[in-house]
């Protein structure tokens, strides 16, 4: 990783990621979550404090390091155990069945290969279990689809390879993933290419 991916980013992610408006979104995506859960894209933690008490344990998987660092603090106030374990969604080094649900914000438009990983969440939990998700992706309106595909190569550059123009919750399903919760809407405050929201929940 260059300077700025490995340095920067993580740092410019958690204060946009982080806005006090993404709170509320945050909450409710973490809202279906119990027992034993792994988070892809952990980030800086952005999420602790959030989990409901029904959750036991989190496992994050996280490549950045600095990402890991900055949210240090939060992982050690954290009133449930949370264990960093895992740098690759697409790659996950654990048995299968070994979670009850999986929990993805904001990391499902940068993984490389997302139907592999979301394969490799699909195996990792077991059947019955949840994931629960919070993305940006393909805007429902044409004209936002439009600048989203215009934005596109920029968001691939500078955002650590993030996508504008993903289908996420089509996706999702098409890894055979259940949907039993979708809300799409455009988020508060961010313009629209960008804030194209996909939150919901799914069924393993
Ligand atoms: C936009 S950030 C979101 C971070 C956090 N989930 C949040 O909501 O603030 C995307 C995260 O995905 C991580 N990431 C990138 N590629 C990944 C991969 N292949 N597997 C797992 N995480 C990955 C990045 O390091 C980054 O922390």
């Amino acid at each position: 990783m260059g300077f700025y991916s490995d340095r920067v980013l993580p740092r410019i992610i958690r204060r946009t990621c982080g806005l006090p408006m993404m709170t509320p979104l945050r909450r409710r995506a973490c809202g279906p979550l119990y027992g034993d859960v792994v988070e892809v894209g952990f980030g800086s933690g952005l999420n602790v404090g959030l989990y409901p008490a029904a959750v036991t344990s989190v496992t994050a998987v996280e490549p950045n390091d600095t990402a890991w660092r900055l949210g240090r603090e939060l992982v050690s106030s954290s009133a449930v155990p949370i264990d960093r374990s895992g740098l690759d969604g697409s790659d996950l080094p654990f048995a299968d069945d070994a979670f009850d649900c999986a929990l993805s914000t904001f990391t499902l438009c940068t993984i490389p290969d997302l139907p592999r990983a979301l394969g490799e969440l699909r195996r990792v939990v077991r059947p019955g279990g949840t994931l629960a998700f919070l993305e940006h992706g393909r805007a429902p309106d044409a004209a936002v689809r439009r600048s989203q595909r215009r934005f596109e190569p920029f968001q691939r550059r500078f955002a650590g390879g993030c996508h504008l123009t993903r289908d996420v919750s089509t996706l999702i399903e098409e890894a055979g993933w259940e949907i039993v919760d979708l809300d799409r809407f455009y988020a508060e405050g961010t313009p629209r290419p960008f804030g194209a929201i996909h939150l919901g929940a799914a069924r393993n």
